[in-house]
């Protein structure tokens, strides 16, 4: 395991934690039973097939040869981990450019990616478990009608990659009929637990990131035993601080490649605990950046969060040396070094201040520490949402929205 976790900025009694140990236990062993429902992504690392990697694989290197833009279209879980994986990994300019749209009605920004892609070939993966979202479904139907203008009907069908559940629904019908290549879903991995299947490792793949690394990083901490001992303090500290009062976390990062491994986790913890009227409200900092606006707030503002630091202590990139002549005393020194500053001096600063502090530090981010760290959060959420009380893979809250977007789209037609 290369992810490290400290709490010893959080201001824990050993003992708080220790008291807690076996009802997480028992959770977690609740959800390798698989008995909670929508559990299959708990052994999936260690079940996924050869056949699923080869297919996702050809499909990805058909795709890198006839394609300079690989459109993913989906919201939610069904775009969230994809676009973090692709930000944090593909690093090297790849062949085929990843992008991602279905995630909101921006009209402006539907004719940008039109001029975008006017002169480059294009190929589509259409993301979507229920096959019915309106975001995904209105972005498919744009799409989709531009392949068809461009390509033909034939061959825009094989240009269209779609991932949805293995039964009739307005996609899958839809692509089974076109003879578009289908990528069915597992009926028990809900939205936000699916980045390790298909869903992000399409888009991964593509974009030249090593998926078996990526699921094998998962696989080497997917067993009962790994989160067993202290396995589990930190969705244990967590629920400490919700019942002390620390409703909020703050996810910081150091690294603007991470943004998008924040809104996942955000979306991760967000949609599985917050619900009954309970939950830890998740939300993310990018420093050194958000330490000039946000970082008042942090040190003197009211105290009702917990920080949760996310360091990778190597950069991924080559660093860069700052100049001889450049001011003092930033000379000669290298942006690397400055990074490490900024995470020590953030980290020293709060914990005197008396924030609670977790502190989660990987070597460097890769495919595997990525995997790795996602299978992490999956098994911390989910067991921290079950100490709270709520089920970790329902979002009834959701439809609440839709049905009411849905009457005014019916009202367009009066
Ligand atoms: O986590 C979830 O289940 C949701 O965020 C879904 O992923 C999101 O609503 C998209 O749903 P679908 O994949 O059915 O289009």
């Amino acid at each position: 395991m290369s992810l490290q976790v400290n709490l010893d900025g959080c201001g824990i009694e050993t003992g708080s934690l220790l008291q807690y140990r076996p009802e997480a236990e028992k959770k977690l062993e609740e959800l390798w039973s698989g008995k909670t429902g929508f559990t299959g992504w708990v052994k999936w690392p260690h079940t996924m097939k050869e056949s699923d990697f080869a297919a996702i694989e050809d499909a990805a290197e058909r795709i890198r040869q006839n394609s300079d833009c690989f459109l993913v279209l989906g919201v939610g879980g069904s775009y969230i981990g994809a676009k973090a994986l692709v930000d944090l990994l593909c690093i090297e300019s790849s062949q085929t450019e990843v992008l991602f749209a279905g995630y909101h009605f921006s009209a402006r920004y539907i004719e940008e990616l039109f001029r975008k892609i006017e002169t480059k070939d294009i190929s589509i993966c259409v993301i979507s478990k229920s096959g019915s979202t309106t975001e995904t479904m209105v972005a498919f139907g744009i799409f989709r009608d531009y392949l068809i203008r461009r390509y033909g009907k034939e061959e825009a069908a094989r240009r269209i990659y779609v991932i949805t559940e293995n039964r009739s629904n307005t996609l899958f019908d839809m692509a089974t009929e076109e003879g578009s290549q289908v990528f069915p879903l597992e009926e028990d991995i809900g939205g936000r637990y699916s980045v390790l299947t298909a869903v992000g490792l399409l888009p991964a793949a593509v974009a030249g990131i090593d998926i078996r690394r990526l699921v094998g990083g998962a696989a080497e901490i997917a067993s009962l035993d790994y989160f067993k001992g202290d396995g589990l303090d930190y969705a244990i500290a967590r629920n400490h601080f919700y019942q002390t009062g620390k409703r909020i976390e703050v996810f910081e990062f150091f690294d603007p490649y991470a943004v998008f491994l924040g809104e996942w986790l955000k979306q991760l913890f967000g949609e599985s605990e917050g619900k009954e009227k309970k939950g830890v409200f998740p939300a993310t900092l990018l420093f050194s950046r958000d330490l000039h606006s946000m970082g008042q707030f942090l040190q003197q503002g009211t105290e009702c969060f917990f920080e949760t630091l996310i360091i990778a202590k190597e950069d991924a990139g080559n660093d860069v040396t700052i100049p001889q002549d450049a001011l003092r005393p930033y000379a000669g020194k290298t942006i690397k070094q400055l990074n490490s500053c900024a995470v020590s001096g953030v980290y020293d600063a709060h914990v005197k201040a008396g924030i609670p502090v977790i502190r989660m530090e990987t070597e460097r981010f890769n495919a595997e520490s990525v995997g790795e760290m996602m299978y992490f959060f999956e098994t911390q959420c989910a067991v921290s949402a079950m100490l709270m009380g709520v089920n970790p893979f329902n979002q009834p809250g959701v439809e609440d929205y839709k049905s009411e977007m849905r009457m005014y789209i019916r009202k367009l037609d009066e």
